[in-house]
């Protein structure tokens, strides 16, 4: 795995300072996570920077990600105090799902509100996240149409436009894309499989290895059927593990072809759902 991932600095220090400009303006903030990695693809500022403003934790490809590791996350955030839902985000009915959590979220704001005779019951959201996590499919969903554009507000980018939809919400158009911060080698590769590292930042054949191991030890039956592998060639070491699967799928020594082949495998569910993070991990986690 490549570690000088460059371009890390420059675009969080820019990005943090559009979601610091931006989040004086709404009421919530959605912060996506994706539920194959609700631990890795946190970003801490997230919270330093939401402070004092309600958050829902929105894990996003939920379709692809262990259902019971799933809950146990929901748990998990829960028990922080977190309002916390899990979706697909391609699904349609999220935004009535999202919207009724929000309004849970703010109850107390929006009677004060309505207590003074206020009219208005929108909610003014962002969506923050790691780039992939599903903001854009989201935001989609979320609105239906474009409103008028905002002028000039305060903190808000000239351009900067509010979207709105058939329900209360009303969103930043720009969603806030924010990256976790790489601890170590691991949180690399688990972006890496998940997609919120671009490509070209790592070697495939780094990223096919971790995945090789993982499924290895969590689903090995996956592997073997997907690949065409002996149960007793799960016992080679990784690297030879790969080289096999890479003849095996034709492709004869190309294993760099073979590890992109297994990576969009993995995302892609091929290898049944996963998770990578577990709760039980967290308290010796160095996070
Ligand atoms: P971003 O704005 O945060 O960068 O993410 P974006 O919405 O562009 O989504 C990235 C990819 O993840 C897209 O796939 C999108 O369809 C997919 N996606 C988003 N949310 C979910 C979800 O809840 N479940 C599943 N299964 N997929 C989700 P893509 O490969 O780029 O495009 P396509 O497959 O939709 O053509």
């Amino acid at each position: 795995m490549q570690s000088n991932i460059q371009w890390f600095p420059g675009h969080m220090a820019k990005a943090i300072r559009q979601f610091e400009a931006n989040i004086k303006l709404v009421d919530v903030v959605f912060e996506l996570v994706d539920a194959r990695i609700p631990f890795t693809s946190i970003n801490p500022e997230v919270s330093r920077i939401s402070q004092g403003k309600p958050r829902l934790m929105i894990l996003t490809k939920a379709d692809l990600a262990d259902p019971k590791l799933t809950q146990q996350w929901l748990r998990f955030f829960r028990a922080q105090g977190l309002a916390a839902l899990a979706v697909d985000a391609k699904l349609t009915g999220v935004q009535k799902k999202i919207e009724k959590a929000a309004r849970t979220l703010l109850t107390t704001k929006l009677a004060a509100q309505s207590e003074r005779g206020m009219e208005r019951q929108t909610i003014k959201a962002i969506c923050v996240g790691v780039p992939n996590v599903g903001k854009s499919t989201l935001l989609n969903q979320l609105v239906q149409k474009r409103s008028a554009p905002v002028g000039n507000r305060p903190g808000v980018t000239k351009g900067q436009q509010w979207l709105t939809g058939n329900g209360h919400l009303e969103l930043l158009d720009t969603p806030g894309i924010l990256w976790p911060k790489f601890q170590n080698q691991t949180v690399a590769e688990k972006l890496a499989l998940t997609g919120a590292i671009r490509d070209s930042a790592y070697h495939s054949d780094d990223v096919a290895l971790f995945a090789l191991q993982f499924f290895r030890a969590t689903n090995p039956e996956a592997l073997q059927e997907r690949y065409h592998l002996q149960a007793r060639d799960l016992e080679l070491p990784a690297p030879e593990l790969l080289l096999l699967i890479t003849a095996n799928l034709g492709m004869r020594d190309d294993y760099e072809r073979a590890s992109d082949r297994m990576i969009t495998d993995v995302r892609k569910g091929k290898l049944g759902r996963f998770t990578l993070d577990d709760p039980q991990d967290v308290v010796t986690d160095e996070h």
